[in-house]
């Protein structure tokens, strides 16, 4: 086997909705991964891809009302234009309607029932269809009786509704390997990082007893027909799982690349902790029956959540990646995402932090770094970079003693797949050659000729500690090094193996002007953006009334009457209203409420309205005691109701005769 082959693969995601910051996490963090590997001269193929089949594919489709084909292929052109738009450097992008792809999930299925570990069976059970699983009455989050306590339905452990299903199903003899796969977690404790996912699994799920699984469906068509009896289609997370085999010509013709990088080289896979079990139980054993090599090593990640739980839009707290890099650029948002997610635990995002961390960590640390960097070289040295020599001042074997250090920590992390901790290592470079600027204090070396050649190896040094900096950050943010190496006079990084404090080529010369790399933002101002973004994409309920269901429990975050009492929501007359210079989305407004004077409401809604004075002299519903905040530089006092529909946007107003300020409760 050669070590220098390198295989890395992402989930492949359900493209039954835009992706959020979550899929791109993981998406990115794949993409460093494999950028790190080229750059230690490892062979990398980085697979991605969709997973297009299944109950709720085809579901959404007949909601747009076109085909599970032509939904899923205007999909994955979506899902692409983001993968090119966050620069993800895959090799292969497969999407499971691929011909080669179910041609070898159909063949695999007819070779696992001949050999036996696929037997004809019935099942019965409680199933999601967002979540794609069954589940037993116990594993149920929540479950709903009638009044004679039978079970009517419930919920899953992922928030999704579950119904009873019972069909005739094939199986997959999970069990008959539950000795084997035990030996294989307890001869490999390190198949899964982080540490302590592995023994979860151990314990949850496999010494309790693996059960068979149910691995085809006959209740809906959209899938890959078992060949020798097609009113089934293959269970779709044996479709999915096969994807990494196939993806590299498993089963077909050509297959060099598997033999490449799954035989002959390391294989990881990346998942998050909610697809683990698939991962780490399903697709072993699917290996097994095959004959064939197990995984390398299983990542599993934790989940990007926010303040008030779980993503979802009708919160209102949904990010998109493409809102922030329009708005902070790429590199920021790659920045954040491997920043800011601990290993093996849950991550919040904040706009506070995300702006926070642009502004302190990037445009502060790195960013004055390099201005200052640049700067004196050229005040000093006429933009030429003097030749790196070692302990001239009384504080460069501590610098190039934390540089060594940084750079050891830095891969020990890398190769662990800590993106915090590596990042982390990086920073305590940049914090330590700021420091290093403090206590040398070159503009006071400057004004005495005689500490020339120190204030000369402060300059190399600053030069030097950047080199390292910006050859460390290049699997994280590529335009970033890029611009560091290039303001010094540098090329792109090459190689990362023996990077060295001492290394910095003689002979450079910086750019005439250092250009700030970050901007440095308005905390306030863009926090709020992104709260309005976060909003903005709310959808409204499109619930069908079903008079039947209506004692059952909604899944709501509740408040008491006494909260909603406090939200005063009044009718106000649209007297003036105008665009706001250098915003393409906001208009302000002046209102009438009936207060002593007018009040002034910024709204994010421009482009549903490209005639705003057809708004001037109608009454809308305003929450008229919202605490007042800045946008644009300019006060909002409150909020106008809105009604969302699909991508639409009106506002709500109100009968003519109704007199300004009046309550509405
Ligand atoms: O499960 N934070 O697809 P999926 C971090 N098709 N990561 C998140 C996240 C969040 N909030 N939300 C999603 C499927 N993810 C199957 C996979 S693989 C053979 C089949 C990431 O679209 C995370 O990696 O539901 C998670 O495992 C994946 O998206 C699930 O994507
Ligand atoms: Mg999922």
């Amino acid at each position: 086997m050669s070590e220098k082959n390198f295989y890395i693969t992402t989930p492949i995601y359900y493209p039954s909705g835009k992706l959020h910051i979550g899929s791109a996490y993981t998406t990115i963090a794949c993409d460093v991964l494999a950028r790190y590997k080229r750059l230690m001269g490892y062979d990398v193929f980085y697979l991605t891809g969709l997973d297009e089949h299944g109950q709720k594919i085809q579901a959404k489709a007949e909601e747009a009302g076109i085909s599970p084909q032509a939904y899923v292929d205007s999909m994955a052109v979506g899902v692409k234009e983001l993968w090119n738009l966050l620069d993800i450097s895959y090799d292969k992008f497969i999407r499971t309607t691929d011909d080669y792809h179910e041609e070898v999930v159909a063949q695999v299925f007819e070779r696992l029932l001949a050999q036996d570990d696929i037997y004809l069976g019935e099942y019965a059970g409680w199933y999601s269809v967002s979540d794609e699983e069954f589940f037993t009455e116990s594993q149920l989050a929540e479950v709903f009786r009638d009044e004679n306590g039978q079970v009517t339905g419930g919920i899953a452990p992922s928030g999704h509704e579950v119904e009873w299903v019972s069909e005739e199903s094939y199986f997959l003899r999970l069990s008959k390997y539950q000795d084997w796969l035990t030996d294989i977690f307890k001869s490999h404790p390190d198949f899964i990082s982080p540490e302590g996912r592995l023994n979860e699994m151990l314990k949850n799920f496999i010494e309790p007893g693996l059960e068979d699984l149910a691995v085809s469906r006959t209740t809906f068509t959209w899938g890959v027909p078992v060949p020798s009896n097609p009113k089934h289609v293959v269970y779709v997370w044996i479709d999915a799982l096969l994807n990494y085999a196939t993806a590299l010509g498993y089963g077909q013709e050509d297959h060099a690349g598997f033999d490449k990088f799954w035989n002959q080289g390391t294989v990881f896979h990346m998942v998050g902790k909610d697809i683990l079990r698939f991962h780490s139980i399903y697709w072993p054993i699917l290996l097994k029956m095959l004959g064939l090599k197990q995984p390398d090593r299983l990542i599993a990640h934790g989940w990007f959540v926010m303040k008030d739980g779980k993503m979802s839009k009708s919160k209102g707290n949904v990010v998109y990646p493409e809102m922030l890099v329009e708005r902070y650029g790429l590199d920021a948002l790659r920045y954040y995402l491997m920043r800011s997610l601990p290993v093996g635990s849950d991550g919040t995002f904040t706009p506070e932090d995300y702006v926070g961390r642009i502004n302190y960590e990037l445009a502060n640390d790195l960013g004055n770094l390099l201005n200052r960097t640049v700067s004196m070289i050229n005040k000093y040295f006429d933009g030429q970079v003097p030749n790196y020599e070692e302990n001239v001042t009384a504080f460069d074997t501590d610098l190039a003693q934390v540089a060594a250090a940084s750079i050891a920590d830095y891969h020990k992390y890398m190769e662990a797949v800590d993106y915090p901790r590596a990042l982390e290592a990086v920073w305590t470079l940049i914090s330590r050659t700021n420091k290093y600027i403090d206590e040398t204090a070159p503009w006071v070396l400057a004004k005495d000729p005689a500490k020339r050649s120190e204030l000369a190896a402060v300059m190399s040094h600053l030069t030097a500690s950047l080199r390292v900096v910006a050859h460390m950050i290049a699997p994280f943010m590529m335009a970033t090094s890029k611009a560091v190496l290039s303001q010094l006079g540098l090329p792109e990084a090459g190689s990362l193996e023996e990077l060295k404090l001492a290394d910095l080529p003689s002979g450079l010369t910086v750019a005439a002007k250092g250009t700030p790399i970050f901007p440095r933002l308005d905390m306030e101002e863009e926090i709020a953006y992104i709260k309005g973004q976060m909003e903005a994409g709310k959808p409204a309920a499109e619930k069908e009334w079903k008079p039947e269901e209506v004692e059952l429990k909604l899944n709501k975050k509740e408040i008491k009457f006494d909260d909603f009492d406090k939200v005063e929501i009044r009718v106000a007359e649209v007297k003036e209203v105008a665009k706001v210079e250098g915003s393409d989305k906001l208009l302000q407004f002046r209102l009438d409420a009936g207060d002593s004077e007018d009040r002034q409401i910024l709204s994010g809604i421009a482009k549903y309205y490209p005639n705003e004075q057809e708004l001037v002299g109608k009454k809308v519903q305003i929450v008229a005691n919202l605490k007042p905040r800045k946008m644009m530089g300019r006060i909002s006092q409150g909020m106008i109701l809105s009604a969302e529909y699909g991508e639409q946007l009106t506002l709500l107003t109100v009968d003519e005769k109704v007199p300004n300020g009046s309550l509405i409760g």
